[in-house]
């Protein structure tokens, strides 16, 4: 019985500042704003989640004392598109702040999902579309409900809209990506609960060939996969206390809200019995996947899955054995529907400790003398499903000071019929008249850097060959090249391959044993360029995508990349917003800002269901400690032996 799970006591348990609300809190937050503000019959909650406190109840926070407790909340009034938000004060069960927050539009909720289906294939326009393509089973139509995105239409003006792609599914199971039901589109008001419009761009046969990956439809498996058993016989090594991990020296807490999902708080690393601070908060602060086919429809296709749809909202159950492997600790999720009731995820976030080859060894060339030792990781990770898309968000955490976080993407493509015989100029054939479109996933993660404490710097590191001349004269020479990036407007930055360019966050007052100031490095591992064109809204409303980098000076309210209502926005909203005052960035609290992604021109392999494919970054320390800080793991249990024999496997 290799897979031993543990749950958690809750991830609401409300003894510590940052943890989520309590099912208790989030029902006594909609209480308290029916109580002033009743919206009436028409009133949605959007969001009810923690308003996180200021970083000084954080540090002043002692266990067993009464920190101030808020929500944030989003309300809207659907009869009338009115949206407001409050924060209400859970000490007093009262709503100590009301505003209406003019021209923007709430998210997409999880009713909007089914909903947008059943409106469509009751409208006639929409029907009589299918039936120009012999389709009347109407039942069979599989309408998927993209966000609608802003494209100045006069008719579309000041409606909370979703914008649909359809699929045909032969029976309820059947993988309809692989029936693409080309060019047509509803555009759903989700507010009246009516098709605004039909836009046909034209029909195209509907391919029929039948593309199922699950398990029920495949009668042949390979039959050599043996089974691969994580034993962890005394338990894992780490330490779960309320919503507080410690494993190897690392502590942080864990969060989780509708929009971000997984978040980080806290991040230390214990040294000399005294815990480093290196992040205040890290989480995923917005998404977008711009595709690139020009027409029918598809140029409206860019989701922004954090802030349109809320990639907690949208988070898996994990299951033992399948989506994580050995000694587990789950934790569940409680968020608020849009009555304002609490409902629980259960098992949304995953931890756990796994083998990761090795941390280090040498050979001694003279003496044939053999020191390693085994590398693990702790993972955190939670796994989201947006329509035909799964993303896993994973962070590890590493024995030598090293984190790394990862996006895994998987689920299947999204796709389009096209004609026999034509080739695709913005796609890849991965089925008999099935393509699916060029496209990139662009992530933005925000990176609350403390780097010892909060007064930070970032500091960007080229690499420059030097030209050949009396001090160089073979040529050979290179060195670093260090610019410290002194204000917002200047560090939006790109990564530099000829420059082999890497961005340090260092601290202004903590220095090593060797007199260097301490600092961790972004290493940007996946970043990618832009093919949007500067005046497309894409590019408008999703400009954090356009740089690999990006540095504010720390305020509590600036949260989210494309701010915070990117659904239907114009644009310009977020870090171009809060750059536009080029605040200084030397020597003070200061948040770091991560675009990176994936480039997909897909490939058949991505079909019938996509391989993962991961993107992410790393987070090294560089003089953050004077040494290897991971001399002190011991050798393996069984490898007093393993440092001298070379057969390692059994013979
Ligand atoms: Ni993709």
């Amino acid at each position: 019985m290799p897979d031993i799970s543990t749950q958690s006591p809750l991830i609401a348990a409300s003894d510590h500042p940052l943890d989520p609300l309590t099912p208790d809190e989030i029902r006594r937050t909609a209480a308290a704003v029916r109580a002033t503000h009743d919206l009436g019959r028409g009133m949605m909650f959007e969001t009810i989640t923690l308003r996180e406190p200021d970083k000084a109840v954080i540090e002043a926070f002692q266990p067993g004392t009464i920190a101030p407790r808020e929500a944030f909340v989003c309300a809207f009034d659907r009869t009338n598109g009115q949206v407001f938000e409050a924060t209400v004060d859970l000490r007093a069960d009262r709503v100590i702040d009301w505003r209406h927050i003019p021209g923007v539009r709430p998210r997409i909720l999880i009713d909007d999902i089914t909903l947008v289906g059943e409106v469509a294939r009751a409208d006639p326009r929409f029907r009589a579309a299918l039936a120009r393509r012999g389709i009347t089973n109407i039942d069979n139509v599989q309408v998927d409900p993209w966000s609608a995105g802003n494209y100045g239409l006069p008719d579309e003006e000041g409606r909370r809209l979703s914008h649909t792609f359809c699929w045909y599914r032969s029976e309820k199971n059947d993988n309809g990506y692989a029936h693409p039901i080309e060019g047509l589109c509803a555009v759903i008001d989700l507010d009246r609960a009516e098709v605004l419009r039909v836009d046909d761009y034209g029909a195209v046969d509907v391919p029929m060939a039948d593309r199922n990956y699950a398990a029920r439809y495949r009668t042949v498996f390979r039959d050599d996969v043996k089974p691969l058993e994580i034993l962890q016989a005394d338990g894992p090594s780490f330490s779960v206390e309320g919503n507080e991990v410690r494993w190897q020296k690392w502590r942080f807490r864990v969060g989780f809200n509708a929009r971000e999902g997984l978040v980080l708080h806290t991040i230390a690393y214990e040294d000399d019995g005294r815990p480093r601070p290196v992040l205040h908060r890290a989480a995923l602060s917005e998404m977008v996947v711009p595709y690139g086919h020009p027409g029918g429809g598809h140029f409206r296709k860019n989701a922004f899955d954090v802030g349109e749809y809320g990639i907690g909202v949208l988070a898996n159950s994990l299951t033992l054995g399948c989506d994580c492997l050995g000694t587990i600790r789950y934790f569940d999720a409680w968020l608020a529907d849009s009555k304002g009731d609490p409902y629980k995820i259960e098992s949304a976030i995953c931890l756990h400790e796994e083998d990761f080859g090795i941390l280090w060894k040498h050979t001694d060339l003279f003496t044939g003398e053999v020191d390693v030792r085994r590398a693990r990781r702790l993972v955190i990770s939670s796994i989201s499903t947006v329509g035909n898309y799964e993303y896993g968000l994973f962070w590890y955490f590493h024995q030598d000071g090293s984190i790394h976080f990862e996006v895994k993407a998987t689920g299947i493509l999204n796709t389009a019929s096209i004609k026999a015989g034509e080739a695709p100029t913005y796609g890849t054939i991965v089925s008999p008249g099935v393509y699916a479109h060029y496209h990139q996933h662009v992530f933005n993660m925000r990176l609350d850097m403390a780097i010892d404490g909060e007064r930070n710097r970032v500091v960007e590191v080229d690499t420059v060959a030097l030209p050949e001349g009396p001090d160089n004269p073979y040529g050979n020479a290179f060195t670093v090249r260090e610019t410290v990036l002194e204000s917002e407007l200047g560090a939006q930055r790109n990564v530099d391959f000829d420059a082999a360019r890497f961005w340090k966050i260092v601290s202004a007052d903590a220095h090593n044993g060797l007199g260097q100031p301490t600092a961790y490095k972004l290493l940007p591992l996946s970043p990618v360029p832009t093919f949007s064109g500067p005046r497309s809204m894409v590019a408008k409303r999703a400009a954090f995508m356009t740089r690999q980098l990006w540095v504010t000076a720390y305020h509590r309210d600036e949260m989210y990349a494309a701010g915070r209502y990117p659904n239907q926005s114009s644009g310009g909203d977020g870090l171009p917003a809060w750059t536009a005052a080029d605040r200084p960035l030397v020597d003070t609290d200061i948040v770091v800002w991560h675009s990176f992604g994936l480039h997909h021109i897909p490939r058949p392999e991505d079909f019938p269901v996509q391989p993962v494919t991961a993107a992410g970054f790393a987070l090294h320390p560089v003089g953050f400690f004077s040494e290897n800080p991971a001399l002190d793991v011991p050798p393996a249990r069984s490898s007093m032996s393993c440092c001298l024999d070379r057969s390692d496997s059994a013979p």
